[in-house]
């Protein structure tokens, strides 16, 4: 499949814009909120391993003016300086609720605007939300005056959450004042409550009325913190919702959400967990629960998403995750979360081979399957949970009636626990 780009890249090749961004740019949701621990070594860590997978910068998602906030970003800055990564702000409208003004708001833009490493979109300074829809026009619309006085022009790119439903788009855009680009979509998968895949419909409504867009790709919908405690459909998210953006959307910017938002118990973390980092009440969530194999799959898709063509596989990977506890099962501490039916007891597996082989999965002695899978393709497979209680899923590549390799899951699936967690496990076997 090849993916069009034309207009843009005709843009570029005629050299009317001379910073103009390219037209697919990856970048990771980052919560500046879980950096009070973080040195400049930190981040220089956590950008390195981004970029190590093709993610071009982070959004700072940073939820108030006071406190440690900017002053970690002055870090990141320095990080990313050193790197050549890119950075732009996502103001959470949200965590902190009334943390921000517009005032705040464009001192904070104004410190890092002529950075060379403040993402840019079309020469002027991207600037991103977690909501703000209720802080009205009004008040966006004085960030970008208070700061076009100081000379910075800015694209507004909010994600107006209350905007979701597709048939909403014409009340967005007459609401809220254009500003070169506006994408609203941080819609990455069902905030429904219903138990489908998620589809495309909000992201290309609003693709067909702004042009440029941004689509939010995701792994895995839990969160447990305080009045929140839900888990949506997303077993297979993380392969379907790349292939959405690449085939069917085909945006700007691709924004995974998220790197480390791991400390309010969300499971959509890509990044590893920094031990440093104080996890409170998620610990019980998080702790040995590792996501870093996702990032295999993020980088195929990345570059896939980039280039616009599949890329080889050269080596032999299977990207498996399951929860730790069948759906039905009731723990000792915490509270069931609501749509706890909704994922399958099962261990998922996506298979991604250099030459065709077959991926076997086993859960104890009842539960085994066998998925033949072709070089250079990615094949998703599904394994349920067996009966027995207390196994550890073992998965194993077979050529030629030979084991190549196998591994076992990092965590035992077991009825026993102290509290209620639908965050994954994630584990790679190679060969
Ligand atoms: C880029 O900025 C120029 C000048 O403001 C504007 O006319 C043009 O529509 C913008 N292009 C895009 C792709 O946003
Ligand atoms: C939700 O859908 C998944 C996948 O199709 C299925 O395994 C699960 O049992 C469904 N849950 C309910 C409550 O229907
Ligand atoms: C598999 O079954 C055998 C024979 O019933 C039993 O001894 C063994 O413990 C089982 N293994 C697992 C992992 O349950
Ligand atoms: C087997 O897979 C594991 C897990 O990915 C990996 O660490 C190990 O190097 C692999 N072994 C071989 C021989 O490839």
């Amino acid at each position: 499949m090849v993916v069009s780009r034309l207009p843009f890249f005709s843009v570029v090749a005629f050299g009317q814009l001379a910073n103009v961004v390219s037209a697919a740019n990856v970048f990771a949701h980052f919560m500046v909120q879980n950096s009070y621990s973080y040195s400049q070594d930190d981040w220089a860590n956590d950008i390195a391993t981004a970029q190590s997978i093709g993610i071009d910068g982070f959004a700072l998602n940073v939820a108030s003016p006071s406190g440690y906030e900017p002053d970690r970003i002055e870090n990141a800055y320095a990080a990313a300086e050193a790197a050549g990564f890119k950075l732009f702000y996502s103001f959470d409208m949200v965590s902190v609720s009334g943390a921000w003004s517009s005032d705040t708001i464009a001192a904070q833009i104004e410190k890092h605007a002529t950075s060379s490493n403040t993402f840019l979109w079309n020469d002027t300074v991207l600037v991103s939300t977690y909501a703000g829809q209720d802080n009205g026009n009004d008040f966006w619309v004085a960030v970008k005056s208070t700061l076009s006085d100081q000379g910075i022009d800015i694209s507004f790119a909010p994600a107006l959450t209350s905007y979701r439903d597709p048939s909403l788009t014409e009340t967005m855009l007459s609401t809220f004042t254009r500003m070169t680009f506006q994408s609203p979509t941080f819609f990455f998968c069902r905030l429904d409550d219903v138990n489908e895949t998620l589809t495309v419909g909000t992201d290309l409504a609003y693709k067909s009325a702004i042009k440029e867009s941004r689509t939010a790709v995701s792994p895995w919908q839990f969160k447990d913190i305080s009045d929140q405690n839900w888990v949506e459909q997303s077993d297979t998210l993380w392969n379907y919702r790349w292939q959405q953006a690449i085939n069917d959307v085909q945006p700007d910017i691709v924004e995974i959400v998220t790197w480390n938002d791991y400390a309010e118990s969300s499971a959509h973390y890509i990044g590893d967990i920094n031990p440093n980092v104080a996890l409170y009440d998620a610990a019980a969530h998080i702790t040995g629960i590792d996501h870093a194999a996702w990032r295999i799959v993020a980088q195929y898709y990345i570059s896939y998403f980039k280039t616009g063509a599949a890329p080889a596989i050269t080596e032999d990977q299977v990207v498996f995750w399951y929860r730790i506890h069948p759906r039905d099962t009731t723990c000792s501490g915490g509270t069931q979360p609501r749509m706890y039916d909704f994922p399958a007891d099962a261990v998922f597996a996506l298979a991604m081979l250099a030459e065709d082989g077959t991926v076997a999965v086993d859960i104890g002695n009842t539960s085994h399957t066998e998925c033949t899978a072709s070089g250079g393709q990615l094949i998703m497979g599904i394994t349920y949970f067996p009966s027995e209680d207390n196994q550890t899923p073992a998965v194993s590549l077979i050529r030629n009636g030979a084991t190549v390799n196998s591994t076992n899951g990092q965590q035992v699936i077991t009825t026993s626990c102290s509290y209620y967690n639908f965050n994954p496990v994630v584990g790679a076997l190679s060969a």
